[in-house]
């Protein structure tokens, strides 16, 4: 069954869950061949993205290839740093949505 986030649209109802050290674009890739319709990165820190943090932002390296809706997943507990991150990723890589994890989030 499709469904919707905003006007994204997801073909159906696989979903593939944000897992740190499993969910790099390679493996997102693989899953996406065997039907996943959404996949979600692993948690990346907003922190080490405002600081442009090279291994952080090469752990994108190959999202845009997905053609499937993709959600890069962003964690840290300033909202000032998590908003930038979020427009730092989506400047870079247009057509991503953003997962917020913020358990410890002072917002
Ligand atoms: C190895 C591993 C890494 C995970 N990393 C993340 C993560 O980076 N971000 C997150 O929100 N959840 C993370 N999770 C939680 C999963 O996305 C998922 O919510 C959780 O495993 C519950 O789903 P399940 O009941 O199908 O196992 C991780 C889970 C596992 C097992």
């Amino acid at each position: 069954m499709k469904w919707k986030i905003g006007n994204i649209e997801i073909k159906n109802q696989i979903v593939l869950a944000p897992m740190a050290g499993i969910s790099n674009p390679s493996y997102m890739k693989i899953c996406e061949e065997m039907g996943v319709g959404y996949a979600i990165t692993e948690l990346l820190s907003a922190e080490a993205i405002v600081r442009e943090n090279k291994k952080t932002l090469e752990m994108l390296n190959g999202i845009d290839k997905l053609n499937i809706p993709v959600a890069i997943q962003i964690f840290g507990s300033d909202a000032a740093t998590m908003a930038k991150a979020a427009q730092i990723i989506t400047n870079l890589h247009q057509k991503v949505l953003i997962d917020i994890n913020t358990i410890w989030c002072k917002c």
